[in-house]
């Protein structure tokens, strides 16, 4: 069965990678949390104190940084790593979602991570999330899915995410983040979040996890029809 990239890119808390994540196992593919790559970035970059103001420094710090994923043989679930360590759940912490922004409006650090994400996608067969996946990374990818939610409920979700992890945040600080990220990506001059022309807009809203997921498969199963109906996979494989 001949495979596609599935690009899903949006705001953040809008249920991106929940989504991605559950079509990806059902299609067979693999899950590509590009969000992930930024944020174990900004993780070395506290850690060992990098200036994120001298590129010199920011570049040889990139030399040093090897992100990968790997599967948890006790949850299935797939875990990044940071120069061989799993760096899941430290990632996913407050501090580094305030600093990551910041950190992935790097144009160093935007090519440095396109050109792996390009590298893990080019045998297709992934569902890759993140903000530029539709517009920089794959921009020929045969299906871009565009999420949007309302803010506050988006703030609402992340809340509690964070709890179930047993940070307790308030609304108020979860609300400033998003409103600051959402800022920053969409405004930065390297790959800013924008909607690709051709991308497909989902609100998630008022949908639930299972809305989304069914929604996505059903427009991959069209696409996938669709291009075969064209000969596309054909031609590909000539
Ligand atoms: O999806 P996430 O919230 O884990 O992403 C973390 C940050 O990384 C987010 O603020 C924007 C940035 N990001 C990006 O710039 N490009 C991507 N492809 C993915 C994430």
């Amino acid at each position: 069965m001949p495979k596609i990239i599935i690009a899903v890119d949006g705001y953040s808390s809008c249920g991106k990678s929940t989504t991605a994540k559950l079509v990806a196992a059902r299609m067979g593919y693999t899950y590509i949390d590009t969000g992930a790559m930024y944020r174990a970035v900004s993780l070395y970059f506290v850690q060992n104190q990098i200036p994120i103001n001298h590129p010199k420094a920011v570049r040889d710090a990139l030399d040093h940084i090897q992100i990968a994923f790997q599967i948890n043989s006790g949850t299935g679930r797939n875990e990044t790593c940071l120069n061989g360590l799993n760096v899941e759940e430290e990632i996913r912490k407050m501090y580094i979602a305030n600093f990551v922004s910041e950190v992935s409006a790097l144009p160093q650090v935007r090519h440095a991570m396109v050109a792996q994400q390009q590298r893990m996608g080019r045998k297709r067969g992934v569902v890759m999330d993140g903000r530029d996946i539709g517009t920089r990374v794959f921009p020929d990818s045969e299906l871009k899915v565009f999420m949007t939610a309302d803010t506050f409920i988006r703030a609402q979700r992340r809340q509690i995410e964070l709890l179930g992890k047993g940070e307790v945040v308030g609304l108020d600080e979860i609300l400033e983040n998003i409103r600051k990220r959402d800022h920053i990506d969409t405004t930065r001059a390297e790959s800013p979040l924008r909607k690709a022309e051709d991308a497909v807009e989902l609100d998630t809203s008022y949908m639930t996890i299972d809305e989304q997921v069914e929604w996505v498969i059903h427009l991959a199963d069209q696409r996938i029809a669709e291009l075969h109906r064209k000969g596309h996979f054909k031609l590909k494989e000539k």
